[in-house]
């Protein structure tokens, strides 16, 4: 058998007429930037967020840095982040000129860890960006309290946990700004690159709007040095047409990965996530932890079985940031976490069987080598 680590065709069955009929429509009107159509799509996703606001943008990392460029966060400030994440969490605050303040996870969530935070915070620590790794939201009561203590900004990277809540809100409504990204393998994907930033303070969504479109207050005045950073009218129609079924795609991600803990519950070598109980985990990523990590995923793909690593190297630890002068043993459980980590297929529309076969092969692999 053959399980690849994202299928998407069935989505695809799902959305087509949909997104025929709009991109034809879009592509007869000819209103590729800033179209209604990508409008519609801003004040749907705002909605499905619980945000006053939303603007689209070309990705996720853009929607980072704009995030931090409305809060004005230049060279000389800090921004706290865990090392343990994509690496866009930390470029986005290195393109303002501002430092990237690496902190480590829990090891429960893999999230932020809200303990470790005060020690590292200073007079230039302007934000602080909690990311919901895989799904599930970070611990965002401590951390908000110790943002507000301290006049800090709460940025979410929020690009892996559309619909996710933490105490009954969504992300992006939980901070004061929130990013998503709709790569297209996200749970809410585009068919190209795309991002958008949500919040609930009007003066930050004026802010944003002029920084994605060139600084435009209107046609011909530019009032701040902005970017060229929009949503495309075409994808917004895709992600449009995803939206509404995102609800039950996050239902059905659910009930496979509880499909997976109960195969694995079993096998002591591999740990399962832990969702918490005040929390709705929407499994961008099913990630469990394995010993000979290395050696099990090289025999998994060798079963037919697509899996990943998100991710092997924290963010201190890469060439590309070599010059803050970390090394190995600075964040200890983010640089245990990234040996033993491994990402299983996970997509809304995968079998049963399917599931079955990875859990059979993680088993007799665990089994096997005792060794592993
Ligand atoms: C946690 C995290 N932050 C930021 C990004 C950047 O998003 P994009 O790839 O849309 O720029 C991603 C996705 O790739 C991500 O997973």
């Amino acid at each position: 058998m053959n399980v690849p680590f994202i299928d998407f065709t069935e989505q695809y069955q799902a959305i087509k007429d949909r997104v025929d009929k709009g991109l034809k429509k879009v592509f007869e009107k000819g209103n590729f930037i800033l179209g209604e159509e990508e409008k519609a799509f801003e004040a749907e996703f705002a909605k499905f967020c619980d945000c006053k606001y939303a603007v689209g943008v070309n990705s996720g990392t853009d929607a980072l840095y704009l995030a931090l460029g409305s809060l004005n966060i230049t060279v000389g400030d800090e921004v706290i982040i865990p090392t343990y994440t994509f690496i866009a969490t930390a470029l986005c605050i290195s393109y303002t000129g501002a430092k990237p303040v690496f902190i480590d996870i829990e090891e429960n969530t893999y999230n932020i860890d809200p303990e470790k935070l005060e020690a590292t915070i200073t007079r230039d620590t302007k934000a602080i960006i909690p990311v919901h790794l895989y799904g599930q939201p970070a611990n965002m009561d401590e951390i908000k309290a110790i943002a507000q203590k301290h006049g800090i900004a709460v940025i979410e990277d929020a690009c892996q946990a559309h619909g996710a809540t933490y105490k009954g809100t969504k992300t992006g409504a939980l901070g004061d700004i929130g990013c998503f990204s709709f790569y297209p393998t996200k749970s809410l994907g585009a068919f190209g690159d795309g991002g958008i930033i949500v919040t609930n303070k009007e003066e930050i969504n004026e802010s944003i709007q002029m920084l994605r479109d060139y600084g435009r207050k209107d046609r011909y005045e530019h009032k701040v040095k902005g970017f060229n950073s929009r949503l495309d009218t075409v994808q917004a129609v895709v992600l449009s047409a995803k939206l509404e079924f995102l609800n039950e795609w996050n239902r059905m991600r659910n009930v496979h990965a509880a499909y997976y803990c109960e195969l694995l519950k079993d096998v002591t070598a591999v740990k399962t996530p832990a969702i918490q109980p005040d929390r709705t985990h929407v499994f961008q990523t099913f990630a469990v932890r394995v010993p000979n990590r290395n050696k099990v995923l090289e025999q998994m793909k060798g079963k037919g079985i697509g899996v990943l690593i998100h991710y092997p190297i924290p963010v201190h630890l890469q060439e590309a940031y070599a010059d803050m002068g970390h090394k190995k043993g600075d964040f200890p459980v983010s640089e245990t976490v990234a040996d033993e980590i491994l990402s299983l297929p996970m997509f809304p529309h995968m079998s049963k069987g399917q599931i079955e076969y990875v859990c059979t092969t993680l088993k007799v692999l665990c089994r096997q080598g005792q060794n592993v």
